[in-house]
C-alpha cells in the first residue's frame, strides 16, 4: 500500500480537494490518500463549502472529510507528502526528524522543470479561485498518478 498525504494550512480548502482528486484517480486497494493542515484552526471541520461545491461539480464528493492537523507521526505513516506552497513546505519540514522525512515532502506543482508554481490559498477569494485551484490540482494529481 502506497500512502499519500496532501497538506495545506487549514485543511479545509486546498488539501481536501487534492485528497479527493487523488483518491478518485487511484486504485484504492493499492493506494491510501489522506490530507492534513499545518495549523489546527479547522480540526474536525468539514471542507470549505466552496471546495465541496467545485469538487461536486466535477463528480467528486469530499463532504465526508474532516480537518486534522499534520503531526510528526505522519512522516512514518506516509510515503509521499505533497504541500501546496512554500509556507506549508517550511512548516512541515520544520517537524522533520531526519533526511528521510525531508525527502518525502514535495511541492505538489513541482514537475521537475525547475519552474515550480504554487497553489495559492483561495480562502479569501471567490468561486473562480476555487476553480483554478481545482484545475491546478487535477493536473498535478494526473502527473503524480503517472509518476508514482
Ligand atoms: P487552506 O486554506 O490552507 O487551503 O485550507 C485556508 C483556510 C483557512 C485558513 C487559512 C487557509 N484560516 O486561516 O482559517
Amino acid at each position: 500500500m502506497t500512502k499519500i498525504l496532501m497538506v495545506c494550512l487549514g485543511n479545509i480548502c486546498r488539501s481536501p480537494l487534492a485528497h479527493g482528486i487523488m483518491e478518485s484517480k487511484l486504485d484504492n486497494s493499492n493506494y491510501y490518500v489522506d490530507s492534513a493542515g499545518t495549523a489546527n484552526y479547522h480540526a474536525g471541520d468539514l471542507p470549505d463549502h466552496r471546495s465541496i461545491a467545485v469538487a461536486r461539480a466535477n463528480g467528486i464528493d469530499i463532504s465526508g472529510q474532516r480537518g486534522r492537523q499534520f503531526k510528526v507521526e505522519d512522516f512514518d505513516s506516509f510515503d509521499h507528502i505533497f504541500v501546496m506552497d512554500e509556507s506549508n513546505y517550511s512548516n512541515v519540514v520544520k517537524l522533520a526528524r531526519n533526511d528521510e522525512d525531508i525527502q518525502k515532502v514535495k511541492l505538489i506543482l513541482d514537475d521537475g522543470s525547475g519552474h515550480t508554481n504554487i497553489v495559492h490559498d483561495p480562502y479569501y477569494g471567490d468561486t473562480s479561485d476555487f476553480e483554478k485551484v481545482y484545475e491546478q490540482l487535477d493536473d498535478a494529481c494526473e502527473r503524480i498518478k503517472n509518476s508514482i
